[in-house]
């Protein structure tokens, strides 16, 4: 069984909400809520901790998680939940991403159970648009083979002892994901494909996308997101 770490600890800045991006409401409830949801309902997730703004966790009453303080940078919200993370497999997600679900949690947790070599497995989607290196000058410099190329979304699996390494002795500051800094202690990180859309919540158009696949999943909405947390 694992423990899932469900960074809520953004400002919101971008989106211009005026306070945490987490407590955003999105199709009927605060953002965060459907990830704490979907934990509740995985079969792999027997713990879930929910890195919250720091000085904000009486806004976030969710009896299903307990609650750390998070820290200045994604890495540093994901390192407080680290802490009171024991079990052996740990899953990291944005709460910025409301629309995973708990089989999606499952899936990435079997892939990292089924294969002893591997330090990590991340969720990821194929890119669809040519991907090009450009200079400081403007100039592009290059033209990425697209045909290699996925950009990595969350939740992200790791065995715990692998996380705590790469933590230790990482960079956390310019880390924009958490299998980076394990790839670069030297660990190894499977991709899996994601299945569906699970759009991240930055810009205020992002909400707009979010609230209509929302939307079109009403009338076959599975019965873990119709229940609260
Ligand atoms: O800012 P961005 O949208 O890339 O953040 C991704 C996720 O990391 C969000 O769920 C956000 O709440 C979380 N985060 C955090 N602590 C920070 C910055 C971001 O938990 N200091």
């Amino acid at each position: 069984m694992a423990t899932a770490i469900i960074v809520a600890a953004g400002s919101g800045e971008r989106l211009g909400a005026g306070g945490p991006k987490a407590l955003v409401e999105v199709a009927g409830r605060p953002m965060y809520e459907w990830s704490v949801i979907a934990c509740e309902d995985s079969s792999r997730i027997e713990r879930t901790v929910l890195a919250v703004p720091p000085g904000e966790a009486e806004s976030f009453t969710v009896a299903a998680a307990v609650v750390v303080e998070g820290g200045a940078t994604r890495s540093e919200s994901v390192a407080a939940g680290l802490e009171v993370a024991e079990s052996d497999i740990v899953v990291i997600h944005d709460a910025a991403r409301p629309m995973v679900t708990p089989e999606l949690f499952d899936a990435a947790i079997s892939a990292l159970a089924g294969d002893p070599d591997l330090d990590g497995v991340i969720v990821a989607a194929p890119v669809s648009d040519t991907v090009k290196q450009v200079g400081p000058d403007g100039l592009v410099s290059r033209t990425l083979d697209r045909s290699e190329l996925m950009a990595a979304r969350t939740p992200q699996v790791f065995r715990r002892e692998a996380l705590v390494k790469a933590f230790a002795g990482g960079d956390l500051a310019s880390a924009t994901d958490d299998a980076s800094l394990v790839e670069a202690a030297g660990g190894r990180v499977a991709a899996i494909e994601l299945p569906g859309p699970n759009p991240k919540v930055t810009w205020p158009t992002d909400l707009d996308v979010v609230e209509a696949l929302f939307a079109r999943s009403r009338g076959r909405v599975p019965d873990w997101r119709v229940r609260g947390c």
